[in-house]
């Protein structure tokens, strides 16, 4: 791992362990990829402040998201399919968050089950919640999610309905997947990917595989999930979640102020501005240009996280700088988990945590309560 010095080294080694298929399902974005590529070309645009002669000897990354402790601004976003990037891939995940000391948010759709991971770490994690259309498998999910101990739920907006990701298209990663030869013949080349799945647990979607009636196979569970996503959602079912969830809520998918306002009345603990990493609306804003109004709008009111298209430290710092209370951060750790498993999220985590502290001290910034709009060049906000 010595010579692994940023993400993309473990972008480009998890695009050598983990077939052609499952790694553009993480890597790639909706449509013509605009929002996904705008989501890092506009972050790469806020220039940082160089300032000297600031005593930055005692520097310190811990903060508090939604009043929880955490030894860095940022937490892991909920991933879906985390146990086809690796084994035990959530697992392993939450465990590595657990140990730096940072939340670990579960998806849905992850391959582990919510009894899986909280058998698995110590500590409470984070449950991320689809609204399917079968609201009585929705209840019964929150209160698995309930008798788990999650600390927060994290109710994501933006999937009412599924953008198209031509790649996964082309892969055959559709609903229900299909088997091709290519991808076989991809498998055989990827043995220490191939032993891990085998080894892992579970090989299906462990929150839904034995809890829909009928439906245990991939194939009938893929299908019954493309039928769930529910068009129909709106702010009333926000109310019956907020209803039947007794704990901290986190409105996920949020990247207008209006929606922002909404979120802010809705009794939410925090929203997250995220285009779902740019693989939902293509054409929408970058997630760092729509911050600044939305911190501005509501920031007063509710924690406001974000998250898109984060790959360095520095991107840490620019989203806080632009009034982000935390970040989530995707990819970046995804790139681990397959490039090496728990070590390989351990090491995302650990590069972004270097250079975040890095960067803070160039800044002469020393605590991340200090970081706000001063940080960046011409002020953004
Ligand atoms: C492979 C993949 C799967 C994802 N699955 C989910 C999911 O199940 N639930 C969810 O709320 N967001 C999901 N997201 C969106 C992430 O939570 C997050 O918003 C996004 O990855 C942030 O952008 P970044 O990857 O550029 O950091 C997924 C993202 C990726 C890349």
């Amino acid at each position: 791992m010595t010579s692994i010095t940023c993400i993309d080294d473990l972008r480009q080694l998890a695009r050598r362990r983990v077939p052609r298929a499952f790694f553009d399902y993480a890597d790639r974005g909706s449509y013509s990829e605009q929002t996904l590529r705008a989501n890092r070309e506009d972050l790469q645009r806020l220039k940082l402040r160089q300032r000297v002669l600031v005593d930055v000897s005692e520097r310190d990354l811990s903060t508090s998201i939604i009043g929880e402790p955490a030894s860095l601004p940022f937490s892991l976003a909920p991933i879906g399919l985390c146990g086809m990037q690796h084994g035990d891939g959530e697992i392993l995940s939450a465990r590595a968050a657990q140990e730096a000391g940072i939340p670990f948010t579960l998806s849905t759709m992850s391959i582990c089950s919510i009894e899986d991971v909280a058998a698995a770490v110590d500590k409470p994690f984070w449950f991320q919640l689809y609204v399917m259309r079968d609201r009585g498998f929705v209840r019964a999910l929150v209160e698995r999610a309930i008798a788990a101990k999650c600390s927060a739920l994290v109710l994501t907006l933006d999937l009412q309905v599924l953008g198209q990701r031509h790649a996964d298209v082309k892969n055959g990663m559709t609903v229900p997947p299909e088997i091709r030869i290519k991808n076989v013949i991809d498998i055989m080349t990827k043995p220490g990917w191939a032993i891990s799945v085998l080894r892992g647990r579970r090989k299906n979607f462990g929150n839904l595989a034995g809890h829909v009636k009928g439906m245990d196979s991939v194939n009938s569970l893929a299908h019954w999930i493309a039928g769930q996503f529910d068009p129909a959602l709106n702010w009333k079912d926000v109310e019956w979640i907020r209803s039947i969830w007794p704990s901290k809520l986190i409105l996920k998918g949020i990247l207008d102020v209006e929606d922002a306002r909404l979120a802010a009345k809705s009794g939410a603990s925090a929203l997250v501005v995220s285009n779902h990493g740019g693989r939902q609306l293509d054409g929408a804003p970058s997630t760092i240009s729509a911050l600044p109004k939305i911190v501005d709008a509501v920031g007063s009111e509710i924690e406001v996280m974000f998250d898109g298209g984060i790959r360095t430290g520095q991107d840490v710092l620019r989203a806080l700088a632009l009034g982000a209370r935390s970040c989530m951060i995707g990819r970046a750790y995804i790139y681990g988990l397959g490039a090496a498993g728990q070590a390989g999220v351990a090491k995302a985590i650990d590069i972004l945590r270097q250079e975040l502290d890095v960067t803070m001290a160039l800044t002469g910034t020393r605590r991340v309560a200090e970081i706000d709009g001063r940080i960046v060049v011409d002020d953004a906000r």
